[in-house]
């Protein structure tokens, strides 16, 4: 018998306080959970199932990919393509917008996702994650054209991340709170262990990867710089540094003990404004960010108010403990 609730019972539960909620979208909440504990299987089994290493094609946005990037990828599309809630998807992993097969019905919802983030860490077993965002289609049960995705991050309905960590966990919000769910693997359910998690306002440690230094702008340059000189700088006391260089395993940690993080904008290349992808990462942590308390901005805009030009769009990112975020933002609006 176990105890605690399961995110069935979690998602249903919340669908009743939602007047004229059908269930569609706990219908479709399942199949991505379902999704998700395929990928924790194929990513925890690793070099046993043969799924480590590169393949010897590159996405759109020019990255080798993985071979797990592309299992993950059909792992996503094959759970949800078939019941009949969604009118589309857009991944990282594809060039164009995945239209649901003639055979299945269409409905009324759009999925976006990124199926393995940091899959750069895959091969070294260091965490890795999903992250996907769920959006009201403009027309129901009409195929949505690639227009249909390009809402701003307020409009998504819900968003939530798998961690696939020392544990798998999946974090999610619907707009109401955010709530963590860890992988029992012996009953196959994910069950709520971090009700309510929210992020704390202090923080002493900021991630960034400064390899990247000389080509940040002068707020970041100052931010880190204060950051660096600890108790003998302005900012009077010492900071701590992380880079795990996977997103999905940075946000979990600043969820759990708060932190900021920073992609900035940069001119390592003038062709990309910054290194995450709007629709894929940004939006759905932004989302879950700012629903646990904290702030997410470019440096200079609140990211969830950005309305998408391109499906794969990048973004610079700020993230995290909000006294530490409207830090930096601070120095932007010097
Ligand atoms: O997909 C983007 C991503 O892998 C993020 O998860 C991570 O934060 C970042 O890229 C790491 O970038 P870099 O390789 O420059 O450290
Ligand atoms: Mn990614």
């Amino acid at each position: 018998m176990h105890t605690g609730t399961t995110l069935t019972q979690f998602i249903i539960e919340d669908q009743r306080h939602i007047a004229g909620a059908s269930g569609d979208f706990t219908a479709l909440l399942n199949d991505i959970v379902t999704a998700i504990k395929t990928i924790s299987n194929a990513v925890n089994k690793g070099a046993l199932i043969g799924v480590m290493g590169a393949l010897d094609t590159e996405n759109i946005q020019g990255e080798t990919q993985k071979k797990l990037d592309v299992i993950t990828n059909e792992i996503m599309i094959q759970s949800n393509e078939w019941a009949g809630h969604l009118a589309g998807m857009a991944s990282e992993e594809m060039d164009d917008v995945y239209s649901i097969p003639k055979q299945y019905p269409l409905g009324k919802y759009l999925l976006v996702f990124d199926p393995l983030d940091g899959s750069s860490n895959v091969d070294i077993n260091i965490s890795v994650g999903t992250i996907f965002s769920i959006l009201r289609a403009p027309v129901s049960g009409q195929a949505a054209s690639m227009e249909d995705f390009l809402q701003p991050g307020t409009k998504q309905i819900c968003a939530g991340y798998a961690l696939y960590g020392s544990s798998t966990m999946l974090v999610l919000t619907t707009g109401n709170g955010v709530n963590g769910f860890t992988l029992d693997r012996d009953i196959g359910e994910f069950v709520l262990t971090h009700p309510g998690m929210k992020i704390p306002a202090d923080t002493r440690e900021f991630a960034i990867n400064s390899s990247n230094q000389r080509f940040w702008e002068a707020p970041v340059q100052r931010y880190v710089s204060e950051c660096l000189a600890g108790s003998t700088g302005p900012r009077g006391r010492d900071f701590n540094m992380r880079w795990v260089a996977s997103m999905v395993a940075e946000v979990h940690r600043i969820l759990t003990r708060g932190g900021i993080f920073m992609y900035p904008r940069d001119t390592k290349d003038p062709a990309k404004p910054g290194r995450l992808r709007l629709m894929y990462e940004a939006c759905p942590m932004s989302f879950i960010v700012e629903q646990a308390g904290g702030i997410s901005s470019t440096g200079y805009e609140r990211i969830l108010e950005i309305t998408p030009e391109n499906l794969h769009q990048r973004v610079p990112v700020i993230l995290g403990s909000k006294n530490e975020v409207e830090v930096v933002l601070s120095y932007h609006n010097t």
